[in-house]
């Protein structure tokens, strides 16, 4: 018989894997506390924008292989229970909240009367394995039966259907050969594509994410910082990021300078991994990651500090576009994006701005109403003093700088992402601004 899975939380990461599991032959069901999530989901629409995610929904909805519900008992009979929720930062402190992963097992245990796996893949400090598990063993009716393991997960947003689908690796954080072998029974479809499998203890698994994450924000920090080397000393960081990305050792990928990294995972969990470093007494292991933290908010400011330099002093009352609210492109994600970020610094300094995304600006205008937002990237940049590219949508590529010239009031753009077509540009009247370039 095919395994019966449950997913607690239906967030991004959640949503995702509830369906990838539907389509790799399982029933599934996905559970949620926000009724509306879950509506949305029972009716076929993803809460939020992924790609290739609608058309599996679509797919698997009303194949009664995949439902939603607010109810926990409906996991009851379920072989495999993945904890999805969010652990965002704590507002009084850079530490990781975790009341929604204790809420999931705390709702989820008095369900568990027969034997079965709960799989962590939330992002989690170093320790909370074992602590759930402990509580887990507490409360469930089935007690020790119900066996705790740790299962990171690497997706990225704009990608996820496929990162969950074709991972390109897994880590089983386990402390039996029976969780294993049930992760290999789940994710037998993946391991057959010949997907790499690491097996670890509870602690290690769950420092495999948090230290991926902390590489690869200071592998951005890294070239940002190359970026401000480059803007002082007259270099072009871009070239020096080919230059160096040639040497297979250190890689071009996560080399672009610009505005630098947001989004729900990288910032917040450099923090978080900060904080659990100083419960453990060992502050100074990633004291450098407040330093990588600091460089890639001096990015943000930078274009704040351009503007104004362009406007000869003061932003008040200058009309500037802004292409991008989302934290990256492919996602209508808002959380800590840079973008949005320094649009509402210049709102805030008297700027008439005008912000325009394909995907996010719903979002947007949840957590900064009073900023104005455009229909389109046309309608932001009419009249515009100086234009901002700010996420890399392939719409602002295709952008034709010849009729775009025509509608502005003045031809600057900066390109906080260093990839619109500089020579294009130039050649059709703009001042272009790139970050760390000559
Ligand atoms: C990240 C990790 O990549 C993923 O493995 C983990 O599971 C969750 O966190 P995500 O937040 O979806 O995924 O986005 P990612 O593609 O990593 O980009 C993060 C941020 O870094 C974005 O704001 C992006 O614009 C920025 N970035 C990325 C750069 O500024 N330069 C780069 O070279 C790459």
């Amino acid at each position: 018989m095919s395994l019966r899975i449950s997913v607690i939380g239906t967030g991004y990461l959640g949503a995702v894997h509830a369906v990838g599991m539907a389509e790799l032959g399982y029933t599934v069901v996905g559970i949620d506390v926000d009724a509306d999530k879950v509506a949305a989901l029972a009716r076929g629409e993803a809460p939020f924008y992924e790609p290739g995610l609608d058309e599996l929904l679509a797919k698997h909805s009303g194949t009664g292989r995949l439902s939603f519900t607010t109810d926990f008992a409906a996991a009851a009979d379920a072989d495999v229970h993945f904890i999805c929720v969010g652990t965002p930062q704590r507002r009084d402190s850079m530490a990781a909240d975790l009341r929604y992963v204790e809420g999931a097992v705390d709702s989820l245990a008095p369900h568990l009367t027969t034997q079965c796996l709960v799989v962590g893949k939330s992002t989690v400090p170093v320790g909370t394995a074992a602590a759930l598990a402990d509580r887990l063993a507490k409360t469930a009716p089935v007690g020790a039966g119900a066996e705790l393991a740790w299962n990171p997960e690497f997706l990225r947003e704009g990608y996820a259907v496929e990162d969950t689908l074709h991972p390109d690796r897994l880590v089983f954080g386990v402390t039996s050969a029976e969780a294993e072998r049930r992760l290999r029974e789940v994710y037998a479809r993946a391991i057959d594509d010949g997907t790499p499998v690491i097996v670890t203890d509870l602690p290690t698994a769950e420092l495999v994410k948090v230290s991926a994450n902390a590489f690869l924000a200071t592998k951005i920090s890294f070239i940002n910082a190359m970026a401000e080397i480059s803007e002082v000393a007259g270099a072009d960081v871009t070239k020096l990021a080919d230059a160096i990305g040639h040497d297979a050792r250190i890689g071009r990928r996560f080399l672009n300078a610009g505005i630098g990294f947001g989004g729900g995972c990288l910032p917040k969990d450099i923090r978080a991994f900060m904080a659990r470093a100083g419960e453990l007494g060992a502050s100074h292991s990633l004291a450098f990651l407040a330093e990588i933290d600091a460089i890639n908010l001096r990015r943000r400011q930078r274009v704040v500090d351009i503007v104004r330099e362009l406007a000869g002093g003061s932003v008040a009352n200058r009309r500037v576009a802004v292409l991008g609210a989302a934290f990256k492109p492919h996602s209508d994600d808002v959380r800590d994006s840079p973008a949005l970020n320094i649009a509402g610094q210049l709102h805030l300094q008297g700027a008439r701005v005008s912000v325009y995304d394909p995907k996010a600006t719903e979002n947007a205008r949840k957590i900064f109403p009073t900023l104005p937002y455009a229909e389109s990237a046309l309608d932001a940049c009419r009249g515009a003093h100086v234009v901002l590219h700010l996420t890399e949508w392939q719409e602002f590529r295709d952008l034709d700088p010849v009729e775009l010239a025509r509608m502005v009031e003045n031809p600057v753009v900066v390109d906080g992402r260093n990839c619109l077509d500089a020579d294009a540009w130039r050649a059709a009247g703009w001042t272009y601004r790139g970050l760390g370039r000559p």
